[in-house]
């Protein structure tokens, strides 16, 4: 079964055809909100948002373990992460749709792992390639089906916020090698790898990040809103195809 978490400007999915809905419980506590279970397309998919239906938790208090580990309980082996991201990269513009295929972490302080007891058996997962190259593939073939311009790969740079970024730790992230900026994208990628979900993510730029194009000044969250809004329907239609296809 396949699960859709969706950020910023998909805290529904207008397409989606509910059966019903449920509040889940996991041991490690409640997810964002109740799960969203119905037919997408005529496929069945479970939906998730992931700062709730209100946009009321922010990035570091998503109780990212709990959304996996129910999505997973509820039989769940592919998930499609939706995120909206800062454009550092010069063609990342905003409007622009991309499959990011490499993160790297600035988070601190988050549950990161479900691996944090002495007493249960560990593995150190490969996260060699962080996103699901089979699932990628099936976004990007389904954007190009579509008629939705969709870049592949780009390097995901997951960092705290809530706040957004000085300009001097965006040029850091580019000299990391960074190419979008995000505050989501970890531990939930890592988590994913850690329960064996096939994961990948569709990043919308949402916004140019700071010190780059209009943002030399600052960001104007009601801009990002807009964009937010206005990519969202693109990002739709594409997971109406993504839900349809399977594998290469
Ligand atoms: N920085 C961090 N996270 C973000 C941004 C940004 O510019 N835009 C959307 N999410």
């Amino acid at each position: 079964m396949l699960a859709i978490i969706g950020g910023r400007g998909l805290t529904e999915l207008a397409n989606l055809e509910i059966t019903h809905r449920q509040v889940l419980r996991t041991p490690y506590g409640e997810p964002s909100c109740a799960f969203l279970f119905g037919t997408l397309n005529q496929h069945e998919v479970i939906f998730l948002a992931r700062h709730g239906y209100g946009y009321t938790i922010p990035p570091h208090l998503v109780n990212y373990r709990a959304n996996l580990w129910a999505l997973r309980e509820q039989g769940v082996n592919e998930v499609v992460s939706v995120a909206t991201v800062g454009g550092i990269r010069a063609d990342l513009t905003p409007g622009i749709i991309v499959v990011p295929d490499q993160i790297i972490d600035y988070t601190h302080g988050r549950d990161a792992t479900f691996f944090d007891t002495r007493d249960t058996s560990y593995t150190n997962v490969d996260f060699t390639l962080p996103y699901c190259p089979r699932l990628r593939r099936r976004i990007l073939r389904s954007a190009a089906e579509v008629q939705q311009p969709c870049l592949d790969g780009g390097v995901y740079a997951a960092t705290q916020g809530p706040r957004l970024d000085s300009v001097a730790e965006i040029n850091r992230y580019e000299r990391d090698g960074a190419d979008m900026v995000g505050m989501t994208g970890m531990p939930e990628t890592a988590l994913a790898m850690e329960l064996e979900m096939n994961y990948a993510t569709i990043a919308v730029v949402v916004n140019h990040a700071a010190g780059r194009g209009d943002s030399k000044n600052g960001i104007h969250m009601e801009q990002v809103n807009v964009a937010a809004s206005a990519a969202m329907a693109r990002v739709r239609s594409i997971l109406e195809c993504v839900v349809n296809c399977d594998g290469d």
